[in-house]
């Protein structure tokens, strides 16, 4: 398996090896499973992998995919999860079951979910300090999320719209350093990333690089919307020169040559390595219907698998240590449950604690 390549656009479209199939047993495992849960879709921590029993064959498929992020592209896609067959309450037990088997969940929000509908929910308020883009209809900035691996769960498509769109910054940055070397010091440098309104350690904003690299701990991050309004946090003036390239990176990262384009299909899972890859999501139309409507359920998980992370990392992780618990949303409490939760994945998977 090769390690990370300097992959475009085209690369993604000639290769499929990202790309898995479940077999029958797996998604027969699956639905049975569900159903046999599906009363624990509010409690979730109830459910854990004696709940919600996967044969070896079955996780093996699930733990090829995740392996592969790790690797070559960063990106994986499995088809077939099952999305008709299953109420909304068993999807989201089988999200949860299956993710049992490839890392430890980790808090998304405020208040600590572990699961996060990825819908319209009405609102456009994407672009104010403290909006997320997972519950708009909006286009998003190129972004990261905050784990090792965002797993996205397809249960439902747009009417229209709602492209997914991930890149590799390393092509990016590679492609702006060779057109104009003052481009290096722009990746390097400091930015202000806000934590959306809310505080960790006091702090309402983070100063960090887009890009850093020491030995195998190599990085990217970006995240416009965050970076003006932590901009204001901070009391910073961004220069014209830092927007303007700000947002040369991200057209290009747009781009037919550097973007990679999908329409996630009802049972696809995409599964991004949050490192090494950037990602968006153009703005879609929903169904009139409520159960049409656009539906991805999301999970975050902390890999076993995970590689070192460099330095800068540290305040917003948690933890740069590969393999170690790390990620999330930093500023709550776990509760015991959790604390319990967390020390079995951990033992189970090789995670350190
Ligand atoms: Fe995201």
């Amino acid at each position: 398996m090769p390690s990370f390549v300097n992959w475009t656009a085209p690369d993604l479209e000639s290769d499929k090896r990202w790309v898995f199939r479940l077999s029958d047993r797996a998604i027969a495992e699956i639905v049975e499973q569900a159903r046999r849960s599906s009363h624990l879709a509010d409690d979730l921590l109830r459910i854990d992998r004696k709940t919600f029993h996967l044969s070896p064959e079955t996780v093996k498929e699930f733990t090829t995919a995740l392996e592969m992020t790790q690797h070559a592209y960063g990106v994986s896609l499995i088809k077939g999860f099952p999305a008709r067959d299953l109420s909304e309450a068993e999807f989201r037990v089988a999200t949860w079951g299956t993710g049992l088997y490839m890392g430890l969940a980790r808090p998304q929000n405020v208040a600590g979910d572990f699961l996060t509908d990825v819908r319209d929910a009405g609102s456009s308020a994407y672009r104010v300090v403290n909006g997320r883009g997972y519950n708009t209809s909006s286009e998003l900035d190129f972004h990261i999320d905050s784990a090792d691996a965002v797993l996205l769960y397809c249960r439902r498509e747009a009417r229209s719209g709602g492209e997914s769109l991930i890149t590799n910054p390393f092509s990016v940055a590679q492609h702006l350093i060779k057109q104009n070397p003052d481009h290096a010091p722009m990746l390097t440098q400091l930015y202000p990333f806000s934590l959306g309104g809310y505080k960790v350690d006091g702090k309402e904003h983070y100063l960090l690089p887009l890009m850093e690299q020491q030995g195998d701990a190599c990085a990217f991050r970006i995240n416009i919307k965050n970076i003006k309004n932590g901009a204001i946090q901070a009391g910073m003036t961004l220069s014209s020169e830092e927007m303007e390239f700000l947002y040369k990176f991200q057209d290009l990262a747009g781009s037919d040559r550097f973007c990679y384009r999908m329409y996630l299909q009802e049972g696809d899972i995409q599964i991004l390595n949050n490192f090494h890859i950037i990602h968006s999501r153009t703005a879609f139309e929903d169904f009139d219907e409520p159960d049409r409507k656009r539906h991805l359920i999301r999970l975050w998980l902390c890999l076993q698998q995970s590689q070192p992370l460099p330095e800068s990392w540290h305040t917003s992780f948690g933890s740069i240590e590969p393999g170690s618990v790390r990620g999330g949303f930093r500023n709550i409490a776990l509760d015991a449950r959790y604390e319990a939760h967390m020390r079995e994945q951990c033992e189970a998977l090789g995670i350190r604690l």
